[in-house]
């Protein structure tokens, strides 16, 4: 009997512990190259109300760690690749780096749940000209020279997210292999990574590869099965994501490390901006990814073992984001710029849909449209203005405002450039052919948006006072143990 009870006991204490042993979990980016930003604990009210247990962050920006302090949300704090030559060249740089952005944070009892610094962001990218590879290794040393001096070492580990042109194939996956440029970095990198167990992080875009190529199959692109498979010896591929997925492990068994981890630091699909953009398509493939990471299949090259994790990008669009890529750049959310689902996804944590964000504080319901009664003809600089200094993608081909007609190009652009000005009246003026109006002009899916006044927080629940769903599951694991000890016990 008590040989039973020690085991089940044992059992359950086991079961308690997996979800965090086993964590691979769906993850994502929080990016805030945004003139419209969510005060930060509306976002992390977000993430919490749809259970999104990780995040990771370009930076660390001191309003975005104290609004996920005590969170129960795991953390990724980004160093900008600027700031890798300082820290490469003097360990004390690390060390008030290290200081200044992570343990004032984890330190607090009920702080920020750091678990990751990611040392530059994709810093082996080709049209970096190599600007910064020669930095990356002395970073990433002095870094975790710090970590240990802060004893901080053994919870919270580095990972360096590269893009996926750091290593190429000719043909099928196992012909992958690094970039030959790259070979001796990634040799070093993946010996660093190796010692202290963290995974080899990558950015993969099936997107990119299909906007880019226009001979590339669409459906290769997407994960429900593919006409034109890529035949690899024994292994067959069906999307693009496997394929580039194993390219990487084929590179990484190249440099003698075939069996490090592998987090997705970066994937996803944008909703507009590009033909193939669009809520269907980018539904499509999040979907498809989410499914096909949480199905454990994993790929040919690694049969049953699905990425450790998977940040998605991104939580929210980003209108300010350089469009030099394309105008897809400011589109790549799976919720708008304030928070709102754009279409309905399954993360996998129960429920089919996404949650809204709430208490979002927006200007008051007021828009800037083009006079009816003016003439609109010298409207031209106007426009040039209102465009360059607002996001006006929406407009273009691909967009989901491109439609509207020459007048509705107008109001948008009016608009637009009148949120980002906090809806200043002087900015509505347009030397007279603006006019305020209280009547939303939104068309169809063209959404007129009003701006957010990210000075002001709305009253709100606190959250810290809740515990997070991981603590809570762990409470429920304690109670039935303790509940099942009293049954037994009393036989
Ligand atoms: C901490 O991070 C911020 C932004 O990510 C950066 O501006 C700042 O310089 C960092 N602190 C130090 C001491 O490097
Ligand atoms: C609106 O503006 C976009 C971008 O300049 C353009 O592609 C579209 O044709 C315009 N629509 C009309 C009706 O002028």
């Amino acid at each position: 009997m008590a040989a039973a009870v020690t085991m089940l006991v044992a059992a359950a204490l086991l079961l308690a512990l997996l979800p965090r042993a086993a964590d691979a979990a769906v993850g994502v980016n929080w990016g805030t190259v945004s003139a419209h930003r969510m005060p930060p604990p509306v976002v992390v009210d977000l993430l919490r109300a749809n259970g999104i247990a990780k995040v990771k962050l370009f930076d660390a920006d001191p309003a975005v760690l104290r609004a996920l302090a005590g969170s129960g949300v795991q953390v990724m704090v980004g160093i900008r690749n600027e700031a890798l030559a300082g820290i490469a060249a003097s360990p004390a740089a690390a060390d008030a780096w290290v200081a200044q952005n992570v343990s004032r944070y984890v330190a607090a009892r009920g702080g920020v749940d750091i678990r990751y610094i990611a040392v530059g962001n994709e810093p082996f990218l080709t049209s970096y000209q190599g600007q910064f590879q020669s930095y990356v290794l002395p970073a990433v040393t002095n870094i975790q020279q710090s970590l240990v001096k802060a004893n901080l070492a053994s919870y919270i580990k580095l990972v360096v997210p590269c893009n996926a042109d750091a290593y190429q194939s000719a043909s099928v996956p196992s012909q992958g292999v690094f970039r030959p440029d790259l070979t001796q970095i990634m040799t070093q990198l993946a010996a660093f990574l190796s010692t202290t167990g963290a995974p080899f992080m990558v950015n993969i875009y099936p997107f990119l590869s299909l906007y880019q190529n226009s001979d590339f199959p669409q459906d290769y692109a997407f994960f429900d099965g593919s006409s034109h498979p890529v035949v690899d010896g024994p292994n067959v591929y069906y999307n693009a994501f496997d394929g580039n997925f194993d390219t990487l492990i084929s590179s990484l068994s190249k440099i003698g490390y075939g069996q490090l981890p592998i987090a997705i630091g970066e994937v996803g699909w944008p909703t507009e901006g590009a033909t193939t953009a669009n809520l269907a398509t980018a539904r499509a493939f999040n979907q498809g990814l989410i499914s096909h990471v949480l199905s454990n299949k994993g790929t040919p090259l690694r049969p049953g073992v699905p990425p450790t994790d998977v940040y998605l990008f991104s939580l929210l669009d980003e209108e300010q984001k350089s469009i030099l890529p394309g105008n897809f750049e400011r589109h790549w959310g799976i919720f708008s710029f304030d928070g709102q689902a754009k279409y309905p996804l399954n993360l996998g944590l129960g429920s089919p849909v996404l949650k809204n964000a709430r208490d979002v504080p927006y200007l008051p319901p007021q828009w800037c449209v083009a006079n009816p009664g003016q003439n609109l003809n010298n409207v031209g600089n106007h426009l040039k203005l209102a465009c360059t200094m607002a996001d006006c993608t929406t407009l273009y081909y691909g967009g989901l405002c491109n439609a509207i007609g020459d007048k509705g190009n107008i109001s948008y652009a009016f608009n637009i450039y009148y949120q980002l000005q906090k809806q200043d009246a002087k900015s509505c003026d347009f030397d007279g052919l603006g006019m305020i109006t209280y009547l939303d002009p939104s068309i169809g899916e063209c959404r007129f948006l009003v701006g957010i006044d990210d000075r002001r927080v709305l009253a709100r629940s606190s959250y810290s006072d809740s515990s997070s769903p991981v603590s809570c599951g762990l409470w429920l694991m304690t109670i039935w143990v303790f509940v099942w000890f009293t049954i037994v016990g009393s036989f």
